[in-house]
């Protein structure tokens, strides 16, 4: 995405139907407003790591960047091993090999498709569970789907919200299986006494340009176990232990200077980024406050959550408007909100063609990707854009019948 710098905006009245872009009327606002816009550094902070890059010519291959912020990131969660990755999606890759894992691997239809994927290129075959009222995974549909050919489980944060760890973990020792969680959402949250990134065999964050805490692109591995983190540091980068010594087959995993000082510059503000998202999710949940039908999810202050998700529940017989006709009416004015996880990666492809064969059925996953809609938040949207956007979405809630009659 180029950088627009201050965002304009059109203003215009919202007091009758046709004042609705969606009718013909100019957007309210003049540019796209994206879910997660991406927080940008000081500039001049990561032109002087550039310099020095410039400086060595050492550009990748476990450069002295990555080096420093896999040690900055091991303090900062409080793990003893931190490896870092071209993106989240080849370290899951990483750590299935890593772990040796086999078979059936199960995990929540309701998170990002990427999971599902790669273990079907991995030649593991996902088994879709189902998640409890708190959109993660539910450990009993868990527990009931585990049969001998159940080589691990991948739990996936979501929203930066921690799953049941400790439930998860006492079904995968009892069946003896390795488990695994997606943090891609999770950086900076907490459970229990421990910040996210020591659970489980291994946790995986995605540090792409659109999550908290980014370098671009990007994975974190982080774990307790030095022979994983042994095994993920030879395959990262083509199963080398040395110049010309390879001890396994590997893959290119390996994150670059230039993303590496992006982490770095952005590790240096991530509270600052994270005050800033939590204010921007405050004032969503002042600006929505009483309109039936749309419910603000709100992290509990004990998760520490990052706050970078603005998620609503839509109601759609309270609000009078479906989800979908919500999302049309944003869209129409340039608030590009998004339906999350839909359609569910048990109804995506290639994974549909299963689902169907077996009948599975994930009412509750269904019901998830049928009434959540994620609006333009995170450190990087801007306090009087939430505002316009609630008076917008309250205008639409007021207004629901006629938008409706006019669809
Ligand atoms: C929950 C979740 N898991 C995994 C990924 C994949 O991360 P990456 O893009 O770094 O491969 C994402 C990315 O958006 C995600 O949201």
């Amino acid at each position: 995405m180029p950088d627009t710098g201050p965002l304009p905006s059109t203003d215009k009245p919202l007091s009758r139907l046709d004042d609705l872009a969606l009718f013909g009327a100019p957007p309210l606002f003049g540019t796209p407003r994206h879910v997660n816009r991406p927080q940008a550094p000081e500039r001049a902070v990561f032109d002087a790591l550039m310099d020095d890059v410039w400086q060595r010519r050492w550009f990748t291959n476990d450069g002295p960047l990555v080096q420093e912020l896999e040690r900055r990131l091991s303090d900062w969660l409080d793990v003893p091993h931190a490896v870092l990755t071209c993106n989240a999606t080849i370290a899951l890759d990483l750590v299935m090999q890593g772990l040796g894992i086999e078979g059936e691997v199960l995990l929540p239809s309701y998170t990002f498709i990427s999971t599902a994927h790669m273990l079907t290129l991995r030649g593991l075959t996902p088994v879709f569970c189902e998640v409890g009222p708190d959109m993660l995974l539910d450990p009993e549909d868990c527990a009931a789907r585990i049969t001998p050919r159940t080589g691990a489980v991948v739990a996936t944060h979501v929203w930066g919200s921690p799953c049941d760890i400790d439930g998860l973990q006492a079904l995968c020792d009892e069946a003896g299986i390795p488990l695994i969680f997606d943090a891609a959402h999770a950086f900076g949250g907490r459970y229990k006494e421990h910040r996210i990134g020591r659970f489980g065999a291994a946790e995986i964050f995605s540090l792409h340009a659109t999550k908290a805490f980014h370098a671009c692109e990007g994975g974190l591995v982080t774990t307790c176990d030095g022979d994983l983190a042994a095994r993920l540091r030879l395959t990262r980068n083509f199963g080398f232990s040395g110049s010309d010594r390879v001890e396994c087959a590997g893959i290119n995993a390996k994150m670059s200077e230039l993303h590496a000082a992006m982490g770095l510059c952005n590790l240096d503000v991530f509270e600052q980024t994270r005050a800033a998202a939590r204010a921007i999710h405050a004032g969503y949940r002042d600006g929505l406050a009483g309109v039936a039908g749309i419910t603000l999810k709100c992290p509990a202050p004990e998760e520490d959550n990052n706050h970078h998700y603005v998620v609503c529940e839509i109601d759609e017989s309270a609000l009078g408007l479906s989800r979908d006709a919500l999302l049309s009416v944003l869209s129409a004015e340039n608030v590009f909100a998004r339906r999350y996880f839909f359609p569910g990666g048990h109804r995506s492809p290639p994974h549909l063609a299963r689902t169907e064969a077996s009948g599975l059925s994930l009412p509750r996953t269904d019901a998830f990707c049928g009434r959540v809609l994620l609006l333009p938040g995170g450190s990087a949207a801007q306090p009087d854009e939430v505002a316009r956007i609630c008076t917008l979405i309250r205008f639409a809630a007021a207004q629901a019948e006629a938008i409706r009659d006019r669809l």
